[in-house]
Formats: structure tokens, C-alpha cells, sequence
């Protein structure tokens, strides 16, 4: 019996982990273990995903919450280490790009346990933004490189890994989009905001670059408004942005922008496939609304999964408010065509899932 280990710990981590963790359960001889290094804490940002995806309680949780990326990386650091010569497992996966994923990755790698990244080789080149350092030292350690888009695989090669470290899956958490699609009926929209769909525009910021500085944020709140006299701005408030807009005294649900607490998965599925438009500084929700075939105009300088913008419905246009509105308006106008990815088919644990069981297998 062989032993997996993964490794959950913030929001966008659970999306990802999900459908992984159901493909491998149906392969024989492996025991899995679920660990939760508690970056994120509140119900709202990490218990009720573990429940909608129906993971199981997490074997071990670490509690490391919040705090510098000093500290809050050199908590899971010493956690999972624990872990790892407690249990002893033979592989760990690892998702995405946050603290919790770098920081297991280096655990397991100094233990000689290999790790597996899944979502390997996105680069946004800028290293102002901590995912991208994330990004850079996970690559650097993991064995198993699992990519999502033939973009990533050109960035591992050209940062000089080995071919046969990398392997192009797809996308996984488009697995979960489509999974739980059916069930996010329109009706859990309209239970919390008063909107009508395809008439309203889904807004989440939670970048430090956007928000930790007040004219930056206020800058772009003026901008909302300006967009929620025209269509409805649908805010579901990140506790990085609520504590920002809350020192800033910024008067909540004015001039069309509508503030609500941070949702599940199934209620903001339901709430981005019948938006109008999504505007977001998210990694993930450029790929969502991509595989929805949502426009998406995303409020940053650059992006690591250019793949949306090249075969998706994505455009990167900056924090400048001119050209926000501008490109706002262009897409009311005209929308750009929903196009989907390869390999972002639902099958991507699938695949992925194949990949571990080979690596696995003595040599
Ligand atoms: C983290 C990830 C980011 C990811 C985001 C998704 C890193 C470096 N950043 O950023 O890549 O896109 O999660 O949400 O790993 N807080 C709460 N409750 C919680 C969690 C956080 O109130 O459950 C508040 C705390 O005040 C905390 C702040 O939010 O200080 C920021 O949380 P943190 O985990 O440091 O970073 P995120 O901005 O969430």
C-alpha cells in the first residue's frame, strides 16, 4: 500500500484537489491522506468547500492562519514536516500557487519525498507578485511536473526541466467547473442579490497590488461605480478587500456596486455563469469564466495563464479606469467568442490520476 498526501490549505486550493482526490480513490493500493494547513480559516474561505466537494474531514490540520509569508510559510513548514515523519508518505501533491504549496513542496523535497505539482509551469514573469515565486521554486522542486496548457510546458523548458518531468493534463479545476455546473441554478443568485441574469457584472479583487493601497483601491471602486450605473456590479468581498474597504469607511451596496460576504463554490458558480461580464484580478477566475465562455476583462498588468486570453475569453486590461471602461464597453458591444482550451474537458484528473499511477510504479 502506498501513501498520498495532499495538501490543501487556501481557497482556491479545494477546487483543485477535489477531483483529484476522487480519481485516485478508485485506484487500487493507495491509501490517501488529506492535510489542511489552515491558511485560510474562515467557513466562508475554506470549511464549506471541503463539504460541497465531499472531501473528507482532513487527516491532520495545521492551523497555521494568517500572518506574514515569513511565518506563515515557516508554519507549514514545521506542521507538515511532522506529517510527513508521522505518516511517511511516498508522494505529496500540491496545487496552485500559494505559501501552503511552496512551503509543503519544500518539506517533502528535503525528506526525499517527491512531490507533484498540478498546475505546473504558469509564469506571469512579474516576481513583484508572491504566487510567482511560489510558482518558480514549487516547479523548481517537484518531480512531476502536471501541466494545464501547452503555454506552461514551453515555460518549464525553457527554464531548463527535464522533458520527462512534465506532463500536459488540462485542466483540473474545470473538472469541478463541470462537475457541479448543473447544480448551480440561477435561482441561488437571486436568493441573495437582486439581479437578473445576463444582467448584472461579477466584480472580485483580492490582489495586494489592487487593494492593500488605499489609492489604488479607492481608484478602482470609483470605476465600479461608474460600471454599476450601467449594469449591476455583483461584489462578493475577499476578507483582504473587506478589511481594506472598511478602513477606507467605503459606504457598502452604493451607486450599483453590490457588496456580499465571500460565497461557496456552488453560489458564486451560479453567480459567474449568468453574469454578463466577470472583471477580476483572480488566477482562477480568468479560467472559469473562460470555460464558461464568460467574457472576463481581468484588472492586472499581466497574467500567468495567457491561454485564456489566446483561446478564451479573456482580456488583461490593466488598472487604468480609462481603459477598464473602455474595454468594458467594447465588450458589452461586442463579446468576445466562448472558446475553450484542449484538454479543459473534465478529464483532467483523469489524466492526472494515470500520471501519478505510472510514476508510481517501481522502475
Ligand atoms: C491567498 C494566496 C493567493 C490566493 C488567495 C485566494 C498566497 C501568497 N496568497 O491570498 O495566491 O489567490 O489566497 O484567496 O498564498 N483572512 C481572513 N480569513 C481567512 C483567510 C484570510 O480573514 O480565512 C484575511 C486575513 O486578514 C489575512 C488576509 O485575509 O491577513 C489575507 O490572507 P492571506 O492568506 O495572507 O492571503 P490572501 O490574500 O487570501
Amino acid at each position: 500500500m502506498k501513501t498520498i498526501a495532499h495538501v490543501v490549505g487556501a481557497r482556491p486550493n479545494f477546487m483543485k484537489i477535489a477531483p483529484v482526490f476522487e480519481a485516485l480513490r478508485r485506484r487500487p493500493g493507495l491509501r490517501q491522506l488529506l492535510v489542511n494547513t489552515g491558511q485560510h480559516y474562515d467557513e466562508a474561505m475554506a470549511g464549506i468547500f471541503l463539504r460541497e466537494f465531499g472531501l473528507p474531514q482532513p487527516e491532520r490540520d495545521l492551523d497555521v492562519g494568517s500572518g506574514s509569508h515569513a511565518v506563515q510559510t515557516a508554519k507549514v513548514m514545521i506542521g507538515f514536516e511532522q506529517v510527513c515523519l508521522e505518516t511517511r508518505p511516498d508522494l505529496v501533491v500540491v496545487v496552485g500557487d500559494v505559501n501552503s504549496t511552496m512551503a509543503a513542496t519544500i518539506v517533502a523535497t528535503k525528506l526525499g519525498i517527491p512531490a507533484a505539482h498540478v498546475e505546473a509551469g504558469l509564469r506571469s514573469n512579474d516576481r513583484t507578485m508572491p504566487e510567482e515565486i511560489n510558482r518558480i521554486v514549487t516547479d523548481r522542486l517537484a518531480e512531476l511536473l502536471l501541466t494545464p496548457s501547452a503555454d506552461a510546458d514551453a515555460n518549464l523548458l525553457a527554464e531548463g526541466v527535464a522533458p520527462d518531468r512534465i506532463h500536459r493534463v488540462g485542466n483540473v479545476m474545470v473538472d469541478t467547473l463541470f462537475r457541479f455546473l448543473p447544480q448551480a441554478k440561477f435561482e441561488r443568485v437571486r436568493d441573495r442579490v437582486r439581479v437578473e441574469p445576463k444582467r448584472y457584472v461579477v466584480l472580485t479583487l483580492h490582489r495586494p497590488s489592487n487593494v492593500d493601497e488605499r489609492h489604488r483601491l479607492t481608484a478602482m471602486m470609483n470605476v465600479m461605480q461608474t460600471i454599476g450605473a450601467r449594469l449591476p456590479v455583483v461584489f462578493p468581498v475577499h476578507p483582504r478587500t473587506r478589511a481594506r474597504l472598511d478602513e477606507m469607511g467605503f459606504a457598502a451596496n452604493g451607486h450599483g456596486v453590490l457588496l456580499t460576504e465571500p460565497m461557496g463554490y456552488l453560489d458564486f458558480l451560479s453567480l459567474t455563469s449568468n453574469a454578463r461580464i466577470v472583471l477580476t484580478d483572480s488566477g482562477g477566475l480568468q479560467e472559469e469564466s473562460t470555460a464558461l465562455g464568460v467574457p472576463c476583462l481581468t484588472l492586472r498588468e499581466n497574467t500567468e495563464r495567457p491561454i485564456t486570453v489566446i483561446e478564451g475569453t479573456n482580456r488583461v486590461v490593466g488598472t487604468d479606469p480609462a481603459a477598464i471602461l473602455a474595454a468594458f464597453d467594447e465588450f458589452m458591444a461586442s463579446p468576445p467568442p466562448p472558446r475553450c482550451p484542449a484538454l479543459w474537458d473534465g478529464r483532467a484528473a483523469i489524466r492526472i490520476a494515470d500520471a501519478i499511477d505510472a510514476f508510481m510504479k517501481p522502475r
